[in-house]
C-alpha cells in the first residue's frame, strides 16, 4: 500500500473498528501504531473529513422516522396505502432492537407509480449516503443476471454477495428490481436469508432489509382503482383490504410472475405487500411541479397542466390513469420549457 492509502485505511480501522469483530480485541501495539499513523495523517492533511469513509455505525446509519413520514407525505403523490404501510413497517422494524427476521417488503404496481422512488426515500431516511451508501445494494435481473444458462453461477454469486455484505454490516439493504423477471431459481437461493433463522452459517440476517419491486398484480390494482372511480368513490377510500385478495390472486395465477411469489407467500416470508395505485392527471401535475422545483425552475402550473394533459391515459374513452405514471415527466419537461 502506498503511504497515503495506508493512512486512510488505518483511520478507517480506527473509526469503523467498533463494530467489526474481526479485528477485536485491538492490541495495545496496534492501537499505538494507529495513533501514530493518525497523528501523521492529521499532520499531512488538513481536511481529514475528505477521507472519511462511510462505515457501519450510527453516525452513518440511523433511522429518521419523522423524515420518512415527511418525505412520504410531501414527495410521494397519490399513494396513500403504500405510504401508510411503508411508514408502519419501517418504524416497527427499525425500532425493534431484536427483530425475529429481516424485513421483507414487496412493492407492486404498474409502471411509473413510484416503486423505485419509495425505495430511494426509504434508503435516504436510513443511510446518510442514501442510495449511494455502500450498504444499499440494488439488483436488476436484466443487468445482474441476464443469462438463464448461467443461473447456477448467479445463485452462488448472489448468496455470497448477501452473506458477505451482511457480515460487513447487519443493517444492509437489498433491493431487487424487476422481481417478476427474475429466474425462480434465484429467488429460491435467497429464501434462507429471509426466514426466521437465528443465524445462517454464523451470520445473523435479522436486521437486514429486503425490498422486491415488480409490476406483478399491477393490472388488478388498476382494475380496482377504476371500479372505485366509476362508482364515483373517492380514491382515498380505497383500503388495503380492497386490494389484498385480488392482488394475491392475480400474483398467484399469473404464470409468469407466479412462481416466485407462490413460494415466498407460502412460507410467509414477505412481511408486507405494498400496492401502488395508478396515477391520475392531478398527480402528474404534482410530479411535473416537483420536477420543476428539483431543476431549480420557477414552478409553472400552466406548463405542468399542459404537460400532464398531453400524456396518454387509459381507458381510452375516460382517460383516467396515466399509462406511464410519472415516468417520462423529467425528460418531457425540457420539451415544454
Ligand atoms: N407516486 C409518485 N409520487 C411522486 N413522484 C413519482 C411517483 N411515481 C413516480 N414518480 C416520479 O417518477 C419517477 C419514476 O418513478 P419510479 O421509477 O419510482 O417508477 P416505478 O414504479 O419504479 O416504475 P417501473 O415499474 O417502470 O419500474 C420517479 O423518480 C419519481 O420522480
Ligand atoms: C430527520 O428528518 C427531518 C425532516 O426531513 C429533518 O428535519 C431532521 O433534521 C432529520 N433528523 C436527522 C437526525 O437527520
Ligand atoms: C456486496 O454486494 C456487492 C453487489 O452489490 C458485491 O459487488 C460485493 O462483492 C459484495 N460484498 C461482499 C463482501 O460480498
Ligand atoms: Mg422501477
Amino acid at each position: 500500500m502506498e503511504p497515503r492509502k495506508r493512512h486512510v485505511f488505518l483511520l478507517w480501522m480506527l473509526v469503523c473498528a467498533g463494530s467489526t469483530q474481526a479485528i477485536e480485541p485491538i492490541s495495545t501495539s496496534i492501537a499505538v501504531g494507529m495513533a501514530a499513523a493518525l497523528t501523521g495523517f492529521l499532520a499531512s492533511y488538513q481536511n481529514i473529513f475528505y477521507y472519511f469513509h462511510e462505515c457501519c455505525r450510527p453516525e452513518w446509519i440511523s433511522f429518521n422516522s419523522s423524515g420518512l413520514k415527511v418525505d412520504l407525505e410531501q414527495k410521494l403523490f397519490g399513494q396513500h396505502i403504500a405510504s401508510r404501510i411503508v411508514l408502519k413497517a419501517l418504524t416497527g422494524f427499525m425500532n425493534n432492537a431484536q427483530p425475529k427476521k429481516p424485513l421483507v417488503l414487496s412493492l407492486h404496481g404498474s409502471t411509473g407509480t413510484g416503486k423505485n422512488f419509495v425505495s430511494q426515500i426509504i434508503a435516504e431516511n436510513i443511510y446518510k449516503e442514501g442510495m449511494d451508501s455502500s450498504f444499499v445494494h440494488v439488483f436488476t435481473s436484466e443487468l445482474h443476471f441476464p443469462h438463464a444458462s448461467k443461473i447456477d453461477t448467479y445463485k452462488s454469486q448472489l448468496q455470497q454477495w448477501i452473506k458477505g455484505n451482511v457480515t460487513n454490516c447487519g443493517r444492509s439493504m437489498f433491493i431487487f428490481d424487476e422481481m417478476d423477471k427474475m429466474h425462480p431459481g434465484l429467488i429460491d437461493s435467497i429464501k434462507p436469508y429471509l426466514e426466521y433463522y437465528d443465524k445462517v452459517d454464523g451470520v445473523c440476517y435479522r436486521k437486514a432489509i429486503f425490498i422486491f419491486l415488480s409490476n406483478a398484480g399491477g393490472e388488478s390494482i388498476t382494475q380496482i382503482a377504476l371500479d372505485f372511480w366509476r362508482a364515483g368513490q373517492d380514491r382515498q377510500t380505497i383500503d388495503l383490504k380492497d386490494l389484498e385478495v385480488p392482488l394475491s390472486l392475480s400474483v398467484f395465477n399469473n404464470k409468469q410472475s407466479g412462481l416466485w411469489h407462490t413460494s415466498l407467500i407460502d412460507k410467509n416470508l414477505v412481511d408486507y405487500f405494498v400496492p401502488f395505485l395508478p396515477l391520475e392527471h392531478k398527480h402528474i401535475v404534482q410530479c411535473a411541479l416537483a420536477e420543476m422545483e428539483a431543476k431549480g425552475m420557477v414552478k409553472n402550473h400552466e406548463v405542468a397542466d399542459q404537460l400532464a394533459r398531453d400524456l396518454v391515459y387509459f381507458p381510452k374513452a375516460e382517460r383516467v390513469f396515466s399509462v406511464k405514471g410519472c415516468k417520462t415527466i423529467e425528460s418531457k419537461l425540457d420539451y415544454y420549457t
